[in-house]
């Protein structure tokens, strides 16, 4: 294998969910450039125009398809995935945060991001994980966050949720990697998306922030591509429960 083909996502049909902007269209974006066929994902087909037109740009012609599902409602899943072609490679990619101290921090906000950032990305998993054991194939990525290490501040159920995933990855990744399937994580470090928006407009958050990454900047959500691809590539096929953190050097520091 050489150098090229190890990252070639032709003949590849990936699903990334949450593929209406930030992180998740960035990484369908990616894929397509290395030759999947993406499936784009949103809460409503009618948010993905602008990403459907990028992913088309970004590809040679292979097909792109959108599929809605509300991933508030995870038990709507399986019923869905049926409508979907075989799936090569999965990226659990969508999720939300709420901000608040743990006194103000409602269960219903708790159940809120633990149902859409934990399991939907089971249920995902197993709907889609399933055909791909029985064609001896597959490629998971769940995105994770460094609050799968960390505490976080003000950011209880996200930061369970985020750990939460990590763990689903390994015990994913124990069950199906003999299988052919390879199940992994994406910890992205602070990047400049919807999700970061209210930090970014706090000025002395934003400063703390930038100021403990090594790197001395906000990420971009193109900078987690590199991870993706590979994680999606042939490439990674002995890379078996891991998370991969893509940070800037927060973690190290
Ligand atoms: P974002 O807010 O721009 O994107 C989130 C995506 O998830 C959107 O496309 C949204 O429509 C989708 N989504 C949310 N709830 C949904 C639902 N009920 N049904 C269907 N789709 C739904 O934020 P970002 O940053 O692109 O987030 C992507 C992933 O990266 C999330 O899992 C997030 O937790 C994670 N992450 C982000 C970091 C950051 O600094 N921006 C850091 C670490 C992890």
């Amino acid at each position: 294998m050489t150098a090229r083909t190890m990252f070639d996502l032709t003949g590849s049909t990936a699903l990334v969910t949450g593929a209406g902007r930030g992180i998740g269209r960035a990484i369908a974006i990616g894929l397509a450039a290395a030759g999947a066929s993406v499936v784009l994902h949103g809460r409503d087909l009618c948010t993905l125009d602008a990403a459907e037109t990028e992913v088309r740009q970004a590809g040679t012609g292979q097909p792109v398809l959108r599929w809605a599902v509300d991933l508030a409602h995870p038990e709507r899943i399986p019923g869905a995935v049926a409508h979907l072609p075989a799936i090569d490679i999965l990226v659990n990619n969508a999720g939300i945060i709420r901000r608040a101290p743990v006194a103000a921090h409602t269960f219903d906000a708790w159940r809120e991001v633990l149902t859409v950032n934990l399991d939907s990305v089971f249920q995902l998993s197993r709907a889609v994980g399933v055909g791909m054991v029985e064609r001896g194939r597959g490629k998971i990525i769940s995105i994770a966050s460094l609050l799968s290490f960390q505490g976080g501040v003000n950011v209880p159920g996200y930061a369970a949720s985020k750990h939460a995933v990590t763990g689903l990855t390994r015990a994913l990744a124990n069950e199906w990697s003999a299988s052919g399937v390879q199940v992994n994580a994406i910890a992205p470090g602070y990047i400049a998306t919807d999700n970061t928006r209210a930090l970014r407009e706090d000025p002395t958050r934003e400063a703390e922030i930038r100021q403990r990454i090594p790197a001395e900047r906000w990420g971009r959500p193109e900078d987690l591509v590199g991870a993706a691809v590979f994680l999606a590539s042939p490439a990674s096929d002995y890379v078996c429960g891991q998370v991969l953190v893509v940070d800037g050097g927060w973690m190290s520091r």
